[in-house]
C-alpha cells in the first residue's frame, strides 16, 4: 500500500491526489483520502483504480490544507469502499500500510469494550485504539505512543486525529516511510517518489521511528520514545522518468529502454578504457560462497547469476527466495556473501531474509534500482542498476539490468579467483559491453512476436521450456504471460518436461523453447520433438544457428541474434517480455497494474 500525509497551505485533495499516482505502483484496489473540515473528519473513499477515486472527488470535493491518503494492496479484507483506508473512529483517521498480527486479539478486547467495527480490516483496531487512549485524556503523542506499543507486525501509519487541526501522526515500524520537509509545510510518504512534488527534502525513517508533523517541522522519536535528529537529504528530482512517452503502456516503454538501462548498468561495472571489470567492495579471491536472497522476477535474476558465476568463478552460489530462507534454519557461514537483489529494495521477505543474513555475520550486498530504499541503506555494499525508474507490474527493465550486473560479477570473480586471465576478462567484458546492441536486434523482433500473440492469447497454459541459464529464462517468460494475460503458464527445465508437464501437451497447447544455439541445444531440440510427437505446437525460440540446426515441424521460429552464451539471458529476455506484453494486449488485460499485484510488496 501506499501512504501520503500533508500539513500544508494549500487545497490539499488535488496534492493528495498527485502524490497517490505515484504510489499507485505499491497497490491499487482502492484508494481514499480524509481530512478535517471545520473539526469533522471527513473522507472520501473508493473501490479500484485512482481514477473512481477522482471522480468521487469531482462529485464531492473535499476543501481542507492539511490530509492524509492511501492507495491499497489489500492483506484483510476484500478491495471494497468499505474496506478502503483512511478507517475512521470516533477523532482519529488512520492509514497503514503492512499488517497488525495482532488485530485480532486487539478487535475482540476493543468490541468486549463496546466499540462497532465498520470494516473487515487490521488497520480498523489502530484507529479504535488511538481513539480510546485520547478519550483518557493522553495528548495526541502520548496516545500514539501508547496505541503504537500495543500493536505487534510489520506496518507504516499516518494519522489525523480531529480537532488537532494542522497535526499528523506517523509511524514506520517494518514497511517503508520518509519525511518531507517543505516551506511552512511538512509531508510524511512511503518514499520519496510521493513526496517528489513537493519538496527534494527528505529524511528516511529508521525502524521504530515515530513523528509529529505541524507546519512548524517534524519531531521525531525513536521505537523507546526518545527525540531524535535524523539526516535530512537532498533527493534528485526524478518526475521527468516518469512519462510514457509515446509508448501505451510503461511496460512497452520499459522494454525498449532496456539497451541503455543495460548500457548505463554495464559502465557502472566494467572500465570501458581497459575493458577491465570494475565491481567494487568485495574480495571475491576470499569468497566461500555466495547467497543470493530475492522474490519474484529479482529471484530468477538471481538464479541465472548462479549459473554464471558457478561456471565461470567457481564459487559455489545458492539462490532462494527469500520468503523461504527467512523462515527455516539455513547453514549459514559467516566467510560468505549475501547479496538482496531487489528492485524496490523495500520487499519485506528480501529485507528480512536479508537481516537474517547480517546477523550471521555475513558481509551483505544489495543489487537495487532504489538507492535510497531500506535494503541499499542496510548493506554493507550497494551495487545500483542503473536502468531508471521501473512502473510497470511487471519487471522488465530492471530484469535485464540485474542480470546485467550479475555478468559483471561473474566475471570480477572469475577474474580474482584466478579462473580467467586478463585477456578472457577483456573478451568477456567486450561480450558484456556488446550486449546493449544485441538487445536492441531482439527488440526489433516484435512486429514478429506480435504475429504469434493473437494465437496464444487462445491458450488456456503456455509451457516453457529451457536449460541451463535458459531453464531460469522458462521461469521468467512463464510468469510475465501469467502475471498480465491471466494465462497459466509454467516454466521447466526442458530435461524435466518427462517427469510431469509431457502430460499437459495436446495440440491446443503452445510450448515455448527457448534455445539458443549453445551446449545444450541438442538437447533441448530433442525436447522439441518430444512435444511435437505429441501433438504441441512449437514456437521456437532461437538464434540463427539455431535455426538451421533446429528440427523440422515448430509451428513458428523466432530467430535472436547469435551472441555469446556469457549474455544469452539477456538477448533471450526481450522475445518473451514482448511475447507476454502482446498477450495481455491481444486479451485487453491491464498490462501495467494488473489484478491483485503489486509492484513493492512492504507485507509477507
Ligand atoms: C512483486 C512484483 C514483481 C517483483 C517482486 C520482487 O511481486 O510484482 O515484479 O519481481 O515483487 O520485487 P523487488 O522489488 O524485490 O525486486
Amino acid at each position: 500500500c501506499g501512504i501520503i500525509g500533508i500539513v500544508g497551505n494549500q487545497p490539499v485533495a488535488d496534492r493528495l491526489i498527485e502524490s497517490l499516482k505515484r504510489l499507485e505502483y505499491r497497490g491499487y484496489d482502492s484508494a481514499g483520502i480524509a481530512a478535517q473540515v471545520d473539526g469533522v473528519l471527513e473522507r472520501r473513499r473508493a473501490p479500484g483504480k485512482l481514477k473512481e477515486l477522482e471522480k468521487v472527488l469531482a462529485a464531492q470535493p473535499l476543501v481542507a490544507t492539511t490530509g492524509i491518503g492511501h492507495t491499497r494492496w489489500a492483506t484483510h479484507g476484500a478491495p471494497t469502499e468499505r474496506n478502503a483506508h483512511p478507517h475512521i473512529a470516533g477523532r482519529v483517521a488512520v492509514v497503514h500500510n503492512g499488517i497488525i498480527e495482532n488485530f485480532a486479539e486487539l478487535k475482540a478486547e476493543l468490541i468486549a469494550a463496546g466499540r462497532t467495527f465498520s470494516s473487515d480490516t487490521d488497520t480498523e483496531v489502530v484507529a479504535h485504539l488511538l481513539d480510546s487512549e485520547l478519550a483518557t485524556g493522553l495528548s495526541p503523542l502520548e496516545a500514539f505512543k501508547a496505541t503504537l506499543d500495543r500493536l505487534t507486525g510489520a506496518f507504516a501509519l499516518c494519522v489525523l486525529i480531529s480537532g488537532e487541526d494542522e497535526v499528523i501522526l506517523a509511524a514506520r515500524n517494518g514497511p517503508p516511510l520518509a519525511v518531507g520537509h517543505g516551506d511552512g509545510e511538512m509531508f510524511i510518504g512511503s518514499d520519496g517518489l510521493a513526496l517528489g512534488p513537493f519538496t527534494n527534502k527528505i529524511t528516511y525513517l529508521e525502524d521504530g521511528d515515530y513523528v509529529l508533523a505541524t507546519h512548524a517541522g517534524a519531531r521525531i522519536f525513536d521505537a523507546s520514545g526518545s527525540e531524535v535528529a535524523r539526516a535530512v537529504k537532498t533527493v534528485p528530482a526524478s518526475a521527468v522518468l516518469m512519462e510514457k512517452g509515446n509508448y501505451r503502456h510503461f511496460m512497452e516503454k520499459e522494454i525498449h529502454d532496456q539497451p541503455e538501462g543495460c548500457q548505463h548498468t554495464i559502465a557502472a561495472y566494467v572500465d570501458t578504457l581497459t575493458d577491465r571489470t570494475r565491481v567494487e567492495g568485495i574480495d571475491f579471491a576470499g569468497l566461500e560462497r555466495i547467497q543470493i536472497v530475492a522474490c519474484g522476477t529479482s529471484y530468477i535474476a538471481g538464479m541465472i547469476g548462479r549459473y554464471l558465476i558457478e561456471s565461470l568463478a567457481d564459487l559455489p552460489v545458492d539462490v532462494e527466495i527469500a520468503s523461504e530462507f527467512r523462515y527455516r534454519n539455513p547453514s549459514l557461514r559467516a566467510n560468505a556473501l549475501a547479496i538482496a537483489m531487489s528492485q524496490s529494495g523495500e520487499t519485506a521477505d528480501t529485507l528480512a531474509a536479508f537481516r537474517h543474513c547480517a546477523q550471521a555475520g555475513m558481509k551483505t550486498a544489495a543489487i537495487v534500482n532504489a538507492t535510497e530504499s531500506t535494503i541499499a541503506r542496510e548493506a554493507d555494499v550497494v551495487w545500483p542498476i542503473h536502468c531508471g525508474p521501473e512502473i510497470g507490474v511487471a519487471s522488465t527493465k530492471a530484469f535485464t539490468a540485474q542480470v546485467s550486473v550479475m555478468i559483471a560479477i561473474a566475471i570480477a570473480a572469475a577474474k580474482a579467483r584466478g579462473r580467467i586471465d586478463g585477456a578472457e576478462e577483456q573478451r568477456l567484458v567486450r561480450v558484456l559491453l556488446g550486449a546493449p546492441r544485441l538487445i536492441a536486434e531482439a527488440i526489433g523482433l516484435e512486429g514478429a512476436i506480435k504475429d504469434i500473440a493473437a494465437e496464444i492469447a487462445k491458450a488456456r497454459d503456455v509451457l516453457y521450456l529451457g536449460r541451463g541459464p535458459m531453464s531460469a529464462l522458462a521461469l521468467e517468460g512463464a510468469l510475465k504471460l501469467k502475471e498480465i494475460s491471466y494465462i497459466h503458464a509454467e516454466g521447466y527445465a526442458a530435461g524435466e518436461l518427462k517427469h510431469g508437464p509431457i502430460a499437459l501437451v495436446d495440440e491446443a497447447t503452445p510450448i515455448i523453447i527457448l534455445a539458443p544455439y549453445d551446449s545444450w541445444f541438442e538437447k533441448s531440440a530433442s525436447n522439441m520433438s518430444e512435444v511435437m510427437a505429441r501433438g504441441g505446437q512449437v514456437v521456437f525460440i532461437t538464434d540463427p544457428e539455431g535455426a538451421r540446426h533446429a528440427p523440422a515441424g515448430a509451428k513458428v521460429v523466432v530467430t535472436a541474434p547469435g551472441c555469446d552464451p556469457l549474455i544469452s539471458a539477456l538477448v533471450m529476455s526481450a522475445p518473451i517480455q514482448l511475447l507476454a506484453y502482446h498477450v495481455a494486449v491481444v486479451k485487453g488485460a491491464d498490462v501495467d497494474q494488473p489484478r491483485n499485484l503489486a509492484k513493492s510488496v512492504t507485507v509477507e
